[in-house]
């Protein structure tokens, strides 16, 4: 039997796709550095999706260390058996007042938040048909396919392709579109107001990803459909905790009845232990700081902006967009590995590669996160030394 596993590394090997991580401690305190444990040098991350660099926020650290002394570490069990920590009571309700809905629902990860959503939403409605934006994340394609409801795969972001199969539907079927907010390797936007308007016209529930627009996007931080103020016409909005919010878990937020049937029905929201107090009481200040302040995200744009124009005047090309995603296409998985570590190596700067099946294969790249702590200097010096690994 051991033979079919050595088969699959041999195979993944062979097409580069073999994994290895990076064994990093960061550096509370002096984010966005790390050290690399392979040679004890401190690198500058250029690869997280603690986008805001939230997850070393003191006044959340001190919230963790109060619920951690006053509630203990885990959770004690699932919600159904041992009841919810008040902590995680307290994040639900902001969660929904943060998306202006009338609640919300936490889950062990933004994964599970998709797969246990969708998959649940095909059990509630009956013959329900699933429209996917082609690009969708591999949680929201696990919900689909774990729903075995009909599916419609639409071309990314193409509003005519969308539109041509939810004609083929009557009326009155049960339908959903599904699409993220900010696509995750492109960053580039889904097509929400149009999607909107779709929904209306052919009478469909709309379900939008914010997992890279929420903290990032939007006057509170909201997302991306707080910026285009539609947050009110999606019916199921998905988020997580893990990246802008810089802790772990993920949520959706929706109308009570919708939360309230999803939470008695979700197998992956049942059958698991729920968020330690510990996680939705540092959680719940990162979100209350992001929902006042500004700063972090006007400093991550500024800082975004200078980066895509100082990789322009030096000739290297990236992925067009109007997000904070900085992908820098190589298109060969060996090569792409191969910069990746020449920038680890030779000038302690961490940018991960990324391979099939996170991007399709010829889209291997680099994928660049600037965050509001990646100042000019740091900048500069990721141009410089991306510019000689590229050579
Ligand atoms: C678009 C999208 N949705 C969902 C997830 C899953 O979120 P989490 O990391 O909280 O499990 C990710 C993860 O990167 C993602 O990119």
């Amino acid at each position: 039997m051991l033979g079919y596993f050595k088969q699959a590394i041999e195979q993944l090997r062979s097409e580069n796709r073999y994994r290895e991580f990076l064994d990093i401690s960061r550096i509370c305190g002096e984010f966005p550095y790390a050290i690399n444990n392979k040679n004890g040098k401190k690198i500058t991350v250029w690869c997280s999706n603690d986008y805001l660099g939230m997850g070393q926020n003191p006044t959340a650290i001190d919230e963790a260390v109060k619920a951690l002394k006053r509630f203990g570490l885990g959770s004690g069990g699932t919600r159904n058996i041992s009841g919810t920590n008040h902590p995680l009571v307290e994040l639900e309700k902001e969660i929904a007042d943060l998306h202006g809905k009338e609640a919300a629902l936490s889950f062990v990860s933004g994964y599970v938040a998709n797969d246990a959503t969708i998959q649940t939403l095909a059990k509630i409605i009956p013959d329900l048909v699933i429209f996917s934006d082609a690009k969708n994340h591999a949680s929201i394609i696990a919900g689909i396919s774990n729903s075995r409801a009909k599916k419609e795969i639409f071309r990314h972001n193409d509003m005519q392709d969308l539109e041509k199969l939810l004609q083929t539907y009557p009326q009155d079927q049960p339908k959903i579109i599904v699409t993220e907010s900010v696509f995750s390797m492109d960053g580039d936007f889904g097509k929400i107001a149009e999607i909107v308007a779709l929904a209306k016209k052919y009478s469909a529930l709309t379900y939008v990803d914010e997992v890279h627009g929420v903290g990032l996007y939007g006057a509170t931080g909201a997302g991306l459909c707080e910026q285009l103020e539609l947050a009110n016409e999606i019916d199921i909005i998905q988020g997580t905790f893990a990246k802008s919010f810089g802790v772990i878990g993920g949520y959706i937020a929706a109308k009570r009845e919708i939360i309230d049937a999803v939470r008695g029905i979700a197998s992956g929201f049942i059958f698991t232990t729920a968020l330690p107090p510990v996680i939705a009481a540092a959680t719940l200040a990162n979100i209350r700081h992001l929902r006042c302040s500004d700063f972090e995200r006007k400093k991550m744009q500024e800082n975004v902006a200078h980066l895509k124009a100082e990789l322009k005047k030096v000739g290297i090309k990236f992925v067009e967009n109007n997000s904070h995603i900085v992908s820098v296409v190589i298109g060969d998985a060996a090569k792409a590995r191969a910069v990746s570590q020449r920038l680890l190596e030779e000038f302690n700067i961490y940018v991960q590669h990324i391979n099939f099946p996170t991007v399709a294969k010829g889209d291997e790249r680099l994928r660049i996160t600037v965050t509001p702590l990646h100042g000019e200097e740091m900048v500069g010096e990721l141009v410089k030394s991306l510019s000689s690994s590229l050579a």
